[in-house]
């Protein structure tokens, strides 16, 4: 009785995510089959990146037949293309584990460019024992690239230390600067202007160098350290450098004493 119902509604609905919705408020509170992606991922510009998703089954369900894996991309646009299984993408995208029973449908992404940023989703045609075949997506992976930071003196101005990182646009990403592990002010900070480049923005901020130690320029996306560069404003370069060449000219000349003496040695030998 439960099963003729819910069939009756899937049949109503085109779409497959309000079928799926459908069928879950008609079946009960539990979801028999759920499709599990991280919200977001970030990765460096150049790197592998690896997307996670996972296929849940409860206990009392149970596959007919092996499920269909698709991955799909969307960018800026609201078009989707689909880059597993893709003729464009075969040589950057592999499937992580290559058996159909297995429940991890996870991808890697080779090589990751700045155009590669965008919303990544999981999707599977499933056919289960208790309901004919169904999709069933996961709920997006939100993929965000950043480049490497540089952090450096300032080229106009060397009492100023600046860093800088491109990064995917996204209001979450911030750069803070911190000397001895506590944060300083920012001086100047451009918060990235996405025109120039319509796939990165580039962050900046600047601090004036107030003393010697260790600094830090911290990327953050929301909550979660993503990267670091440190510089070391270290004591007067010529006090740091003092100590190496002393011992090489100490050495030295102990090995030019050491041949003196045994030449003295020999020449008082030589008389005796
Ligand atoms: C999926 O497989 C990959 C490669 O074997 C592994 O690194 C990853 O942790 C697996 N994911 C899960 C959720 O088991
Ligand atoms: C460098 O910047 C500092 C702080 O903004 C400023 O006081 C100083 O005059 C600048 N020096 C030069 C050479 O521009």
């Amino acid at each position: 009785m439960l099963s003729e119902m819910h069939r009756g509604l899937i049949l109503m609905n085109r779409g497959w995510t309000q079928r799926i919705l459908l069928y879950f408020m008609v079946a009960g509170t539990r979801s028999l089959v759920t499709v599990h992606q991280p919200a977001v991922l970030t990765t460096a510009l150049g790197d592998d990146v690896m997307m996670p998703c996972h296929l849940s089954l409860s206990h009392d369900e149970r596959m007919l037949a092996q499920p269909v894996l698709y991955w799909t991309l969307t960018q800026n646009t609201t078009d989707s293309v689909r880059m597993f299984p893709s003729q464009e993408y075969e040589r950057r995208v592999e499937l992580l584990d290559k058996s159909r029973t297995t429940s991890n449908k996870s991808i890697v992404l080779k090589n990751v460019q700045w155009a590669d940023s965008g919303k990544y989703l999981c999707k599977l045609s499933i056919t289960t024992q208790r309901d004919s075949s169904f999709r069933m997506r996961g709920s997006e992976t939100s993929l965000k690239v950043y480049d490497t930071v540089t952090f450096d003196l300032a080229a106009h101005n060397g009492s100023l230390l600046r860093c800088e990182v491109n990064v995917t646009p996204d209001p979450g990403f911030r750069l803070s600067i911190s000397h001895n592990g506590s944060e300083l002010q920012t001086a100047d900070s451009e918060p990235g202007d996405a025109r120039a480049a319509p796939h990165y923005v580039t962050l900046s901020e600047t601090v004036p160098l107030r003393g010697e130690g260790e600094y830090e320029c911290q990327l953050h996306l929301n909550r979660d350290l993503i990267t670091k560069s440190v510089f070391y404003h270290l004591p007067d370069p010529a006090v740091g450098v003092l100590p190496e060449p002393w011992l090489l000219y100490v050495a030295l000349l102990l090995v030019h004493a050491t041949i003196l003496l045994s030449l003295i040695a020999a020449l008082l030998l030589h008389r005796c």
